[in-house]
């Protein structure tokens, strides 16, 4: 086995370079406890790269995250480039094409309970008394995501369609993951689907319910999308392993982050069958603050911990980070979208928030 790691390192569009200047760092500084070598490759990926190569996944890219171990990702998209068609966008031209070229079926997206940040959460507080640590499994590679699409006809028959398949292999090696993290954890799962309208939700539910057979100390539960989205507000602490089809999950994981307060601090993590895995923040580009050096680079840090853990195998390291990032927190230091203007609080820069978690480290 070789003693040479190698991270393909995507910035990407918006906020991604500034906040993974700041993972950067982290990487340099815990080098000394991980004993393999980490060697960085930097590809352009995303807007940047429609700029540069006329194409948002340039071959270089794709090349380089083949020949690396893992890839982390800022994140891709902007206001400039959504007038070109849907393909040649950065979200469906770049991201999408490299979940699928990887065949990144598995998304996982952790979203726990900060007490210090809790008055950021939009919940009541005598929700948030209870608590929540959920993780939310996503289909990345399925559904209407990638199926048959198209505009067509004219005038008043100009018509567009979106088409959700989910075959019965997909579904079932989605599911065997989830059961094998809910093992590790509360061992419950919800699955979300919408069984009451949906084909493809009532495959779905049928395979689940006969994989559960194989896992008999798992409790599974089956939810409506629509009856979700509002358990989850109204009590987030009833829920431990999410399961979610691809578009589903896409929702859910959204208000799984906006619940613990600022959708800044939520990392992810996708993989394919040999653990192969991209990280990044599930935030998005956020064009309106990018380059003023005020963004979160929280999520960003968390998605590489994300990566020492899964796929460097290095778990302790990436305890030595979340502990860093709740230290400095716990001093009360806020990027700017976690300030709540109380007098406590010391506003900072993504650049010092960088520097900060980076120097407790130990
Ligand atoms: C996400 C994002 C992407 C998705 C977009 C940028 C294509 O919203 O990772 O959640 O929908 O999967
Ligand atoms: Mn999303």
């Amino acid at each position: 086995m070789s003693n040479i790691f190698k991270i393909a390192i995507l910035p990407g569009d918006g906020i991604g370079p500034e906040v993974m200047k700041q993972a950067i760092k982290i990487l340099e500084r815990i080098q000394k406890y991980i004993k393999k070598k980490i060697t960085i490759n930097t590809y352009c990926i995303g807007g940047i790269a429609i700029k540069k190569y006329s194409d948002p996944l340039p071959r270089v890219t794709l090349e380089g995250c083949e020949k690396s171990d893992a890839i982390l990702l800022g994140s891709v998209g902007g206001p400039e480039w959504d007038h070109l068609p849907l393909h040649k966008r950065p979200e469906k031209g770049s991201l999408l094409k490299l979940r699928k070229h990887f065949n990144l079926f598995v998304n996982l997206r952790p979203s726990f309970f900060y007490k210090n940040l809790s008055i950021l959460s939009p919940l009541k507080e005598k929700i948030l008394n209870k608590g929540f640590d959920i993780i939310c499994i996503r289909e990345l590679i399925g559904g209407i995501y990638y199926g048959p699409n198209g505009i067509k006809g004219k005038g008043i028959n100009e018509h567009a369609f979106d088409t959700e398949i989910y075959s019965r292999f997909e579904i079932e090696r989605i599911a065997h993951i989830a059961f094998n993290i809910a093992l590790k954890r509360n061992k419950k799962i919800c699955s979300i689907d919408k069984a009451n309208v949906l084909q493809t939700s009532i495959l779905w539910r049928k395979i689940l319910i006969e994989i559960s057979q194989k896992y008999k100390s798992v409790k599974l539960k089956h939810m409506y999308i629509d009856n979700a989205v509002m358990q989850l507000i109204k009590n987030p602490s009833q829920f431990d392993v999410i399961l979610c089809p691809n578009l589903f999950g896409d929702i859910i994981s959204d208000q799984c982050a906006v619940i613990t307060g600022s959708i800044g601090n939520l990392p992810s993590a996708s993989f394919n069958q040999n653990y192969f895995g991209l990280y990044e923040p599930a935030g998005g580009s956020a064009p309106d603050i990018a380059g003023k050096n005020i963004a979160n680079p929280i999520a960003q840090i968390l998605s590489l911990a994300m990566l020492i853990e899964y796929s460097l195998k290095e778990r302790k390291i990436s305890v030595k980070i979340k502990n860093a990032i709740h230290k400095i927190l716990n001093l009360g230091y806020r990027t700017k979208d976690l300030s709540i203007n109380n007098s406590k609080e010391k506003i900072i820069t993504t650049d010092d928030m960088g520097t900060l978690i980076m120097e407790s480290i130990k």
